[in-house]
């Protein structure tokens, strides 16, 4: 009766979980009255008051600044896009460094290499997934221009030691907070503490609109060069008091009315989505603890969590089988879950082959660039074990689902591990 799903049996879930977002009322009307206007783009490129979009565009940037207490927003269409934005803003070009963790989505490094610099890989610490401070110190260099912070799966960071490096190094902190919308350190939204914070509303995030993103910032200076990057500056710059033209060289992130009109509404249930993923994800956690071998999740006092995905790392020695087969049981029994996250990015060609643009390897091998960077395999130790054997995720805290989906999440472990000698080596 209990026979595993993986060997022939019945799953324990029966129906599919959920995994896209949910579209509200006022998305709906919102996108309507846009769709009757016809005006599905207010931006034009030039200076002027097109120049920063229609009107849902700034409606949602003036959400966006209420909810997070700062200066500046600044909507793009894509997170990849908010991060190039980002690292233009903060002049960085040929010959510079920036330091990112490998345990990311690609677009974290790749936005670096978009600027001609170099992603110098730092480790993670195991605890929380995210970029380790200590060895941040190790890879700072004379080129170092700025620490690209990846709050992961929606814990952040730990930010109060990677400031303190970057002040006294005088390095920018961009925050990629794809993952995070909505997590605090220490009293404050994460994207708020770095200088730039940058934000995904892609189809798989807490909150979308299909494609979308935005960033944040309380500098004047790095929101217009923003701003600039966002909608061909390259015309625009000179009817402006800035002098600094670097990397405003004619881009088009410009987020369309009808993607701001969808990220209202979303963005109005932010904290709601974000609870219920908390509730959800505390749920599983107490459930999950009497399970020997599995380490889950914890929330530090000073952090909120908004369980992007819930991570769980695997003791393969304490659980008596390996973490990918324990992952194979689990998605036979109808639970969506992976083994591991992404290959630590490093691993990928365009850092093993050095080739980004042009076929001689540039920017790696930029005459401006004095470095040697490494991206020989085993670089960072945690990030390879967390992809080798170590870490399973799990996306099904998220609404609308409820406790009672979880109870099969549950299940299905209370299952596998009751069946674990039936389990040959797979
Ligand atoms: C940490 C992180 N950074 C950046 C991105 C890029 O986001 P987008 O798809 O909006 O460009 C993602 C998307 O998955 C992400 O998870």
């Amino acid at each position: 009766m209990n026979k595993l799903a993986i060997l022939g049996g019945k799953k324990i879930r029966k129906k599919p979980f959920i995994s896209h977002a949910i579209i509200g009322n006022e998305e709906k009307k919102r996108i309507n009255d846009v769709l009757k206007g016809g005006m599905l783009s207010g931006f034009i490129a030039k200076a002027g008051d097109g120049f920063l979009g229609g009107r849902q565009v700034r409606e949602f940037e003036y959400l966006i600044k209420k909810y997070f207490d700062i200066k500046f927003a600044i909507s793009v269409n894509s997170a990849t896009a908010a991060l190039q934005t980002a690292i233009g803003a903060c002049g960085i070009g040929p010959g510079d460094e920036v330091i990112v963790t490998p345990y990311t989505m690609s677009a974290s490094a790749t936005s670096i290499i978009m600027s001609n610099a170099i992603p110098v890989f730092v480790d993670i610490n195991e605890e929380n997934f995210c970029i380790d401070p200590e060895k941040i110190r190790k890879a700072i260099t004379p080129r170092t221009k700025a620490i690209m912070v990846v709050h992961l799966f929606g814990h952040p960071a730990n930010m109060a030691e990677i400031m303190k490096i970057a002040r006294i190094h005088n390095l920018y902190v961009i925050e990629d907070c794809a993952q995070a919308p909505g997590a605090i350190y220490k009293r404050k939204l994460v994207g708020t503490i770095g200088d730039i914070g940058i934000f995904s509303l892609n189809q798989h995030k807490t909150i979308t609109c299909g494609e979308g993103g935005f960033a944040i910032t309380s500098d004047k200076k790095l929101a217009l060069k923003m701003q600039l990057i966002r909608n061909h500056g390259e015309v625009v710059v000179g009817d402006t008091s800035l002098n600094d033209i670097t990397n405003i060289v004619g881009f088009n992130y410009r987020m369309t009315e009808l993607e701001a009109a969808v990220s209202i509404g979303q963005f109005k249930r932010l904290d709601f989505l974000n609870k219920h993923r908390i509730n959800l994800a505390r749920y599983l956690t107490r459930k999950l603890s009497k399970f020997k071998g599995l380490i889950l999740p914890k929330e530090d006092k000073q952090s909120k969590h908004v369980y992007f995905v819930y991570p769980i790392r695997i003791k393969e020695k304490e659980i008596g089988m390996s973490r990918n087969v324990l992952v194979k049981a689990l998605q036979a029994e109808g639970i969506p879950c992976g083994a591991g996250y992404v290959r630590p990015i490093y691993h990928e060609p365009l850092y093993q082959k050095r080739i980004a643009y042009g076929k001689k390897g540039c920017p790696f091998t930029c005459s401006y660039y004095k470095g040697k960077t490494s991206y020989t395999k085993g670089i960072c130790p945690v990030t390879e074990r967390m992809h080798k054997n170590e870490l399973m995720i799990t996306s099904v805290c998220r609404y609308p689902h409820t406790k009672k989906d979880i109870d099969d999440v549950i299940g299905a472990f209370q299952k596998i591990f009751d069946n674990k000698n039936k389990l040959v080596k797979q």
